[in-house]
């Protein structure tokens, strides 16, 4: 792991941590910070992205982690402890077009790790972190709104519908939706905001790039632009699970209310590929 951790106590600015922020939305997340005057950091993989981001946006500081393998995450998280921060968003995501394709092992174990596993192995830590940076600073972090210290989790639409059989994307995300839920009830007497966000479709590079380069065919897809607002807008009004567009919203809760005989039905093949 290369740590080019540079300069981030440097001001004042309010430090974020984006895991999965070298690219998609949560790159366009990083970015959008930058432009409030947040002190930026990102964690991907690859080398070529991390390259990219330090030659484009040298203020962003740079963090090269493989989140499948544990002891390098456990490596960054303890690089990482110590340096105060008031935002981690956690975008990281593996997802592949699993009712096309037989799901292999190897996804199966990299989309496990991604989505739940290392998920849960950042939150832990960040909540922590959190805890024993409000109790070190004695008037604690600003309480009021908007400065409070938040945890955000990039989940999926797709994990808001409950039926039996649901991809291993979509259950790892209902379990992603389930966790930090249970996090904003443990972190409410500390003050700390948990929100964790189920999208519909984003026209991301990933997205393009699974669908032969051209997503625009996707039902409600959106611009990554339209998603940072959306999800910008729900951190500002602390909504525990935000769940948009609302096209998609008004229909995942009506399937919701089916009988889950017909809802088996009717998704049988289709739904659970909302990324
Ligand atoms: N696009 C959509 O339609 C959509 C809809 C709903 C939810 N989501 C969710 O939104 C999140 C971002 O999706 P996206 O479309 O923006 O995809 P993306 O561009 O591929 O972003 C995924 C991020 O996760 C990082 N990542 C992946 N594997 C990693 C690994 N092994 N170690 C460290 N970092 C890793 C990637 O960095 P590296 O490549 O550098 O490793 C990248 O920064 C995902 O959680 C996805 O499930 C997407």
């Amino acid at each position: 792991m290369k740590n080019l951790a540079k300069g981030i106590t440097k001001n004042h600015a309010p430090h974020i941590i984006i895991v999965g922020g070298t690219s998609g939305i949560g790159l366009a997340l990083a970015l959008h910070h930058q432009m409030l005057g947040w002190q930026v950091s990102v964690v991907g993989s690859s080398a070529v992205k991390i390259a990219d981001i330090n030659s484009l946006h040298p203020a962003i500081v740079t963090y090269v982690c493989d989140l499948t393998d544990p002891n390098q995450t456990q490596t960054l998280l303890d690089n990482l402890s110590g340096i105060p921060f008031q935002r981690l968003i956690y975008s990281a995501g593996s997802y592949t077009n699993e009712r096309i394709h037989h799901l292999n092992q190897a996804d199966s174990d990299q989309m496990l790790v991604i989505n739940l596993q290392a998920f849960e192995q950042v939150f832990r830590w960040a909540s922590s972190q959190l805890k024993q940076q409000l109790k070190q600073s004695c008037q604690a972090l600003d309480m009021t709104k908007g400065d409070r210290p938040s945890l955000i989790c990039i989940a999926s639409i797709a994990g808001t519908i409950d039926y039996p059989y649901a991809s291993l994307y979509a259950k790892s995300k209902r379990a992603m939706i389930a966790t930090a839920s249970a996090y904003r009830a443990a972190l409410i007497p500390y003050n700390i905001q948990v929100n964790c966000i189920a999208s519909g479709y984003i026209n991301t590079q990933a997205l393009r790039d699974l669908n032969d380069g051209d997503a625009s065919h996707k039902p409600f897809i959106m611009s990554t632009q339209a998603a940072v607002d959306h999800i910008m807008q729900a951190i500002d009004d602390n909504i525990e699970l935000a769940i948009f567009p609302r096209s998609m919203r008004y229909i995942t809760s009506a399937l919701n209310y089916l009988p889950k005989p017909v809802l088996n039905w009717i998704l049988g093949s289709k739904l659970d590929k909302a990324k």
